[in-house]
């Protein structure tokens, strides 16, 4: 678990939330070279989320933040629904995603 700084959190998610905003940090995420583009990587994600939604029903964990590791990286992140903390900075790393929206990631990855 992690807390966000309410003054550096983009307003969805500070929004109504303590400070710091409750959240998962996913520190680590890779997949062994040889067994890449197999679904391992995205089967990993979405159990994480899952969680995610766990925790928020039984304490707090408002998103699912990561920094991805490259602009390639991010890229995967956000077609998971993944949203750059500041959308202005063309290459940021720090993303989220609101735990309100992972049950409509949940439904696409079905
Ligand atoms: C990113 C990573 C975890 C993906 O794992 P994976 O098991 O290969 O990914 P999946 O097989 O679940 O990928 C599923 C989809 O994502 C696409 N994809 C895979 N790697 C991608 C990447 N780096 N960027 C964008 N899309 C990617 C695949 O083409 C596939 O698309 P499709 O379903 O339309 O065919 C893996 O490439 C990795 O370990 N990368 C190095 C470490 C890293 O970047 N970690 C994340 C940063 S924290």
């Amino acid at each position: 678990m992690t807390g966000i700084d309410r003054s550096a959190a983009p307003d969805v998610l500070a929004k109504s939330a303590p400070d710091p905003v409750p959240a998962l940090l996913l520190g680590r995420l890779a997949v062994d070279r040889r067994y890449a583009g197999l679904g391992v990587g995205t089967a990993l994600a979405l159990h994480v989320l899952a969680t995610a939604v766990e925790l928020n029903e039984k304490a707090a964990c408002r998103a699912v933040i990561v920094t991805a590791l490259g602009q390639t990286a991010r890229t995967w992140w956000e077609r998971l629904g993944f949203h750059p903390f500041d959308p202005q900075q063309p290459d940021e790393l720090d993303l989220y995603l609101l735990t309100s929206e992972i049950d409509a990631t949940l439904r696409r990855a079905r």
